[in-house]
């Protein structure tokens, strides 16, 4: 009896030490937490799993922007990447402040270090050389680009879609990933490596090595064991590979154009067209202005993140396009006799005639609108602490995106919203400011390709070099659905990416 006092009493006293050290050390700990104020949102129905996002974010994201952006509020939500920081998505009326704010507070590389887990996989960063060379080098050279892509475009096809004279099958995201690839090449790299079928092998698969990586090792490696991932993980080994087969491959370009540039023949006489005029020829004299050592490992780094930019997201844009001029023939003939008055005018397509294309254009929008690939733009995150002008407060570490498109099918902003009109951009084009809704625009109600100063630098690339490649596709080659009846197929969902089906198969035939 008195032993089990005893011990009931040690018993007692222990558990009392214990709470109050566990109270002093929790007083100790809890320093002014930095909390997110926000509504959270998840899945309501019972299940909030994790898979439940890989396939059902869409729904959710609609549930957010009806139940708060639309009435102006932020929200928050599950970050898959790190449960511990949940995700914002914002209404509109932050993006100025957004678009604004330095980069050492809301940093879109900091976002994509986050989402690649880019210091666990060898992943590529976001490079402002890279950037800046688009920027401002490739836009300023486009109009003497475009009639090499065009050519570069044409051959590209010519080599993939072979003369025929029966339907045969054929995937399209095979033919316009090595188009788009190789056009890509190119601009960025060089006649060398655009004619180099590993290089485009190597930048066509890049991004889907890097996401393979990424989603990986968070799935099979626990946080503190991740950094040993690149000698034992075999999707990062890959994306260790491609970086340094890829500096092999630039070496001996970048031997070549340094010693044209030594021996002065690089093509820079007065008037003429350069005789490089290329992505690896930009970085290379941007560096040597700076005195700067450019090697062929930076140079890969940098050609990298470009194709990472440039390649993906085009060849999803035009996939769907072509399934949506599958799924609307009737509008196929308005669209090529608009590109027959202008080769009229101009038969080779220079950029102001591709700039005439304004139904090819709208169309090229409106599919993006009714299938946006990607569900979010503008993702950033705070790399401290940060509070926005109304009190919105986001603790260091919070991913912010804004929302794509979800309004894109709001019947307050699109009219007939689920309705495929074709030239619903054409006549806003006709009705208000020419210089607006067009494809490459950017503007406070159209971020497809983003907002302010990280807005897509190659959007006016990528406009040109779709057009060249469906002129030709359309005016060529005939297209139909594998069986009759057949209708575009549900687009792929991977938490907030989209893109169309990449497995689908079509019929072509030449003309
Ligand atoms: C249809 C195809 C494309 C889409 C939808 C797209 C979209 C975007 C978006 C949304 C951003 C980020 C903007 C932001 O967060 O504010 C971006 C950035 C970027 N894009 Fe594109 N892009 C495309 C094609 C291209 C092409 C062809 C290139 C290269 C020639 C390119 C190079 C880049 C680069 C380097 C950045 C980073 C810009 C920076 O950090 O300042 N993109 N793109
Ligand atoms: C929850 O949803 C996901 C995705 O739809 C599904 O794979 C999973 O089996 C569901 N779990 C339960 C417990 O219903
Ligand atoms: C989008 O996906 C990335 C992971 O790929 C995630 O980190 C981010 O928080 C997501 N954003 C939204 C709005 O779903």
């Amino acid at each position: 009896m008195a032993l089990v006092e005893v011990d009931v009493f040690l018993i007692a006293g222990a558990a009392a030490a214990a709470v109050a050290l566990f109270a002093l050390y929790q007083r100790l700990r809890s320093k002014p937490k930095d909390l997110l104020r926000l509504p959270y949102l998840k899945f309501e129905d019972g299940n909030d799993s994790r898979e439940r996002y890989v396939t059902d974010t869409p729904a959710l994201l609609q549930i957010g922007y009806d139940r708060y952006l639309k009435h102006g509020q932020a929200f928050a939500m599950l970050n898959y990447v790190d449960e511990n920081h949940p995700q914002v998505v914002l209404p509109i009326k932050y993006l100025k402040e957004v678009r604004n704010a330095p980069e050492s507070k809301l940093s879109f590389p900091y976002y994509s270090e986050q989402i690649f887990s880019l210091r666990d996989t060898g992943g590529i960063f976001h490079t402002h050389e890279a950037t800046q060379m688009i920027r401002v080098d490739l836009n300023r050279h486009l109009n003497a680009l475009t009639p090499r892509m065009h050519d570069e475009a044409n051959a590209a096809l010519e080599k993939v879609l072979p003369s025929n004279n029966d339907w045969a099958p054929v995937s399209p995201y095979a033919f316009f990933s090595y188009a788009i690839s190789r056009v890509t090449a190119l601009a960025l790299a060089g006649p060398e490596l655009a004619h180099n079928d590993e290089w485009i092998g190597l930048t066509a698969k890049i991004t889907v090595d890097i996401m393979t990586a990424a989603q990986g090792v968070r799935a099979k490696w626990r946080p503190y064991t991740r950094w040993a991932a690149r000698w034992f993980f075999e999707p990062v080994k890959v994306v260790l590979a491609s970086k340094r087969r890829a500096a092999e491959l630039l070496k001996p370009v970048l031997e070549k154009r340094k010693a044209a540039l030594r021996e002065g023949t690089a093509g820079r006489e007065k008037g003429s067209t350069p005789n490089f005029n290329d992505g690896v020829q930009w970085l290379l004299e941007t560096y040597e202005a700076k005195n700067r050592k450019l090697t062929p490992e930076d140079l890969a780094h940098h050609e990298l993140f470009a194709a990472i930019g440039a390649i993906t997201s085009s060849v999803a844009t035009t996939v769907g396009v072509l399934f949506d001029l599958l799924d609307h023939p009737e509008y196929l003939g308005e669209i090529l006799q608009e590109v027959e008055e202008v080769r009229k005018e101009a038969p080779a397509l220079p950029r102001q005639a591709l700039n005439k294309l304004w139904k090819l254009d709208s169309f090229l929008k409106e599919s993006q609108r009714l299938h946006s690939v990607g569900q979010v733009r503008l993702n950033r995150a705070a790399v401290v602490p940060f509070t926005f002008k109304d009190g919105l407060h986001l603790p260091a570490g919070t991913q912010i995106s804004f929302l794509l498109q979800v309004p894109g099918l709001d019947p307050d902003l699109f009219p007939d919203p689920q309705q495929f009109k074709p030239w619903r951009f054409l006549r806003k084009r006709e009705q208000g400011d020419a210089d607006k809704n067009h494809f490459a625009s950017v503007s406070d109600d159209n971020i497809f390709f983003g907002n302010g100063a990280h807005s897509c630098p190659g959007r006016f690339f990528v406009t040109d070099e779709i057009k060249l490649i469906l002129v030709h596709l359309l005016t060529k080659y005939e297209f139909k659905y594998a069986n009759d009846g057949e209708k575009r197929p549900a687009d792929i969902i991977h938490d907030n990416a989209s893109y169309p089906n990449i497995m689908t198969q079509v019929l072509y035939r030449k003309k």
